[in-house]
């Protein structure tokens, strides 16, 4: 591995991808945060990584809980120092149609994979926010969000994943939005400097608070 270990946090770290996910960053020597509310399985997985020599801390947690993912992300920072890397892969795909749907299934997918979504990133996002007023610039963090092609089209038995991955593709939507509005200001900025004129009018700037893009910028989903 070139470089000091980053501190990476993936949610749904015990099985499936986001075990995929916690294998790469601990094998390119990082250290990582492995959060699942199944908890003999989060340990199960991280012995495995560990005996392979990778630096792992198995959380349990449930993503739907802003509490428990607010201590993990204070206990992953006292073990491993900051925080420069969160995956939100955390989900669940019960298969049911909508006649057959009980409400309580639909807040189970909604709650797991959208407002949990939110929640992990939020608690990412305040810590490395903290950190960047420490850190030199650029150096606050990347967060990763989970989608799915499912957010572009409905599925049978799949109305309540479709629309929480169509949540997360909002976010997307919005970050494009508003990286084509950088790219557009810095070209504005670009001409007015060549033509000698006012470069006070800023786009970007009026779209939502001060700090608000900063945190924003840092969303970036996959899938
Ligand atoms: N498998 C696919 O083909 C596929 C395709 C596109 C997107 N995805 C997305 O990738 C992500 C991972 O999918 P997967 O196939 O690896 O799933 P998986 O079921 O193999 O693993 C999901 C993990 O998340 C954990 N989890 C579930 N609810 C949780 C909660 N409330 N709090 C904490 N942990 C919780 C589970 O215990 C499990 O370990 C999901 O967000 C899914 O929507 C999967």
């Amino acid at each position: 591995m070139s470089g000091a270990a980053r501190s990476v946090l993936v949610t749904g770290a015990a099985s499936g991808i986001g075990y995929g996910i916690a294998t790469l960053f601990a094998r390119a020597g990082d250290h990582v945060a492995m959060l699942d509310r199944d908890q003999p399985k989060v340990e199960q997985a991280a012995s495995q990584l560990r005996s392979e020599g990778g630096e792992v801390l198995p959380v349990a947690v449930d993503v739907r809980d802003a509490g428990s993912i607010r201590a993990a992300v204070e206990q992953a920072v006292r073990q491993h120092g900051r925080l420069d890397v969160a995956v939100s892969n955390a989900g669940v795909y019960p298969n049911t149609p909508v006649l057959e749907m009980d409400e309580d299934e639909w807040d189970l997918v909604l709650d797991t994979n959208l407002k949990g979504t939110y929640l992990v990133c939020r608690a990412a996002a305040r810590q490395m926010v903290e950190q960047n007023k420490r850190a030199s610039p650029g150096q606050g963090g990347k967060i990763c969000a989970i989608a799915s092609g499912a957010h572009q089209s409905a599925r049978v038995g799949a109305a309540h994943y479709c629309a929480s991955k169509a949540g997360l593709g909002a976010q997307d939507q919005r970050q494009r939005r508003l990286a084509w509005l950088r790219r557009r200001r810095r070209a504005t900025r670009r001409l007015r400097r060549l033509s000698g004129g006012d470069q006070s009018d800023d786009p970007v700037g009026s779209i939502g608070p001060a700090g608000g893009h900063r945190a924003g910028g840092l969303f970036r989903l996959l899938g």
